[in-house]
């Protein structure tokens, strides 16, 4: 019998977080996150040492947030699990040990859509958008605009066709020697610099966003300046992350205001990890002023990878009865509903 305020103990482990949530009657009590710094070095996520890494965090997380949630065990209602997308080794760490709980407590298992999670973080807390709403998801993997119907009916309207926003802030980041996640590090060096540098925006028609020109043209024309000036990156930091984040923001905004004024949807949301951006989000606060938008914003702790995301999402699915069984697999490249998804 379902039980309208169920105890969910979510899991994420699609990347390089390993993070456990529980949820009680829609209010997230715990949301633990162990981040595995271990990738800083490589410039990017190494698979093999991700799931290495959540073998070991992925008990003492799952403890964690119970202890901090006050639930047992055996008070909990079903398990949910990040199905997909993500890399699959990672996944399957999460997938595994979802599995193996709800099936040693007798309990509903519940896949999620890391990407659906993204955007109904937007009702961890208040205030909530209604729907419809667009939704601009932007995090390491993804680059979507999505039209959000209802909590189980979402339509993805535009995607990259190569690199995800947040893949070009690390990539970039990288030729400027950042360490590896170098989003939040060219957010913070760009506030002491200036849109000096001009690089060009990629010309798309329609909702389509690319990113690989652009990473293209930022690692030819830091080349030739180098050539000309050694010191060149050292001497301009600050200005380059400033010129680099100005025009990856812009081309996310730009595509967004031609999704709303198509859409006529004047209720819009950021979701993923690019949308802990401090300049997205100036830029969004002032848009939504001179277009009369109602912009929603999540809350830094549920912008980037959790399991309180997993968890709100697993609370609609309970309700929904919509369970999965101990066949269940990890589906790295789970796109959001598959039928109307372009
Ligand atoms: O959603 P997320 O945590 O993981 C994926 O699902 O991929 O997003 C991670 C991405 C990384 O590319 C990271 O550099 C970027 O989000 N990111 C940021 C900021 N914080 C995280 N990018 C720009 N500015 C930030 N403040
Ligand atoms: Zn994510």
């Amino acid at each position: 019998m379902t039980n309208k305020s169920p105890k969910i103990l979510a899991i994420e482990s699609s990347c390089d977080d390993t993070s456990a949530a529980v949820i009680v009657s829609g209010a997230v009590k715990s949301n633990i996150i162990a981040n595995q710094e271990v990738h800083a070095m490589y410039g990017g996520v190494v698979p093999e040492l991700a799931s290495r890494k959540h073998q070991e965090s992925i008990v003492p997380v799952v403890d964690q947030a119970l202890k901090l949630a006050e639930i047992a065990k055996n008070e909990l209602d079903a398990i949910a699990f990040t199905q997909g997308p993500g890399l699959l080794g990672s996944l399957l760490v999460g997938c595994s040990f979802a599995k193996s709980m709800a099936m040693s407590l007798d309990i509903p298992l519940i896949g999620i859509n890391h990407m659906e999670a993204h955007i109904l973080a937007h009702f961890i807390e208040d205030p909530k958008p209604s729907f419809p709403f667009l939704c601009l998801t932007v995090s390491g993997g993804h680059t979507q605009l999505v039209l959000v119907h209802s909590p189980i009916d979402m339509q993805v309207i535009g995607t990259t066709r190569d690199d995800a926003a947040g893949e070009a802030f690390d990539k970039i980041g990288k030729y400027l020697g950042l360490p590896y996640p170098a989003g939040p590090i060219i957010d913070r060096l760009a506030k002491e610099g200036r849109h000096k540098f001009t690089f060009s925006k990629p010309k798309l028609d329609g909702l389509e966003y690319s990113f690989s020109g652009l990473k293209t043209s930022v690692l030819y024309f830091l080349k030739k300046a180098i050539k000309e000036e050694p010191d060149f990156i050292k001497n301009n930091l600050n200005d380059l992350c400033c010129s680099v984040q100005s025009t990856i923001i812009a081309i996310l905004i730009d595509k967004l205001i031609i999704a709303a004024n198509q859409h006529g949807i004047n209720q819009i949301a950021i979701a993923g990890g690019v949308s802990a951006n401090s300049y997205l989000r100036l830029q969004l606060n002032k848009i939504a002023k001179d277009l009369n938008w109602k912009v929603f914003i999540p809350a830094m702790q549920y912008c980037t990878d959790n399991a309180g995301m997993i968890a709100i999402n697993a609370h609609y699915k309970y309700l929904n009865q919509s369970f999965v069984d101990q066949s269940v697999t990890p589906q790295p490249r789970m796109s959001i509903n598959p039928c109307t998804n372009i």
